[in-house]
């Protein structure tokens, strides 16, 4: 009988990828916020002992960056408090937490790739509480992983990626903010790198396993800014049609947002690599890779292939 994952979140971006990287190994039991709500406190420890997984993988949380500012409580509950409470009914079960963090825990102000060890300096509420959320489920159940990561992406949910691709085939013109800098990354092989990671940690001796128990930042090779970006998906979908818009570059003060954003999203996968020996793929590698196949399913109806 395979060992139960528990995943929370399990509708998002990432947490759906999260059930299918993990089935091979795991009996896997999707919880939606239906199912657990994180900012119901209270109601988390029950839920989990009740349960009794062999591992809480936790994709939720209070995601809209900009809304965080004005809901500053929610978005503390959900992500700063709640993953303490995942850890807390981790330990008493004696099971690991994987859970996910940010590179909006950093200012941004670092020239080069930020790595583990690097200050925070959170710029924004969602920032702090993801932090916060990070620190808390380290002191509650330090036998846990956590992954920051960063400019996630999917095929089939709301996010930049497919802000764009609606954008560009409606807009005569569109302008682009081209002076935050990182890396591109698919919920998919996020998933299954994290799926990946937990297996091979899972097989350490106990000793091994503690010490590479922790933070691990998590992403592609490489860099680009949002503009550089659109400017792959706009090239991926002339691909197959004609796409007119015109792209522009502007900076970030020209499209104020509620929160800021760090300049530089850049992480470096150091502990990742030395700790797993696992490899890291350019982000445009898998830019092309994560949408190649939907992109043949996206071609235009009565076009043919050329
Ligand atoms: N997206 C990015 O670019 C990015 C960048 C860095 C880090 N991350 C981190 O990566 C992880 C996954 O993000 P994602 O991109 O998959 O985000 P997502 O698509 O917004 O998914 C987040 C999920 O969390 C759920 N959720 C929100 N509030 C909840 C609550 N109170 N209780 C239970 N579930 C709740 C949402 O449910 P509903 O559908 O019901 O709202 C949604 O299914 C998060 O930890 C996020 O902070 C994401």
């Amino acid at each position: 009988m395979k060992p139960k994952a528990l995943v929370v979140g399990a509708a998002g971006q990432l947490g759906r990828r999260l059930v299918s990287s993990l089935g091979g190994d795991y009996e896997v039991v999707a919880w939606t916020r239906a199912e657990l709500d994180l900012g119901d406190l209270e109601s988390i420890g029950p839920k989990i002992l009740a349960l009794r997984p062999s591992v809480v993988v936790n994709a939720a949380a209070y995601t809209a960056v900009d809304k965080a500012q004005s809901e500053p409580e929610l978005a503390r509950r959900v992500n700063g408090q709640a993953p303490g409470l995942l850890g807390q009914a981790a330990r008493e079960l004696g099971i690991p937490v994987v859970h996910f963090s940010t590179d909006y825990v950093f200012s941004g102000e670092k020239t080069g790739p930020y790595l583990e060890t690097d200050p925070t300096g959170p710029l924004n509420q969602y920032g702090r509480t993801k932090l916060e959320g990070e620190q808390a489920l380290l002191a509650a159940q330090p036998l846990s992983l956590i992954f920051r990561i960063s400019w996630v992406y999917s095929f089939d949910q709301p996010c930049f990626y497919n802000t764009m691709r609606k954008l560009l085939v409606t807009k005569e013109e569109l302008k682009v903010v081209a002076d935050q800098i990182g890396a591109p990354s698919p919920a998919g092989w996020l998933a299954d790198q994290a799926a990946l990671v937990l297996k091979l940690w899972g097989n350490m001796a106990p000793e091994q396993r503690e010490a590479a128990a922790g933070l691990y930042h998590l992403s592609p090779e490489g860099q680009t800014s949002w503009f550089g970006f659109a400017q792959e998906i706009l090239g991926s979908l002339r691909l197959h049609q004609e796409v007119p818009c015109r792209l522009s570059p502007i900076p970030a003060q020209d499209y104020p947002t509620p929160a800021q954003r760090p300049a530089n999203s850049v992480m470096h996968n150091r502990r990742l690599a030395m700790t797993f020996g696992l490899p890291r793929p350019d982000w445009l590698t898998l830019f092309f890779v994560e949408i190649a196949p939907n992109l043949r399913g996206a071609r235009p109806s009565g076009t043919k292939p050329s």
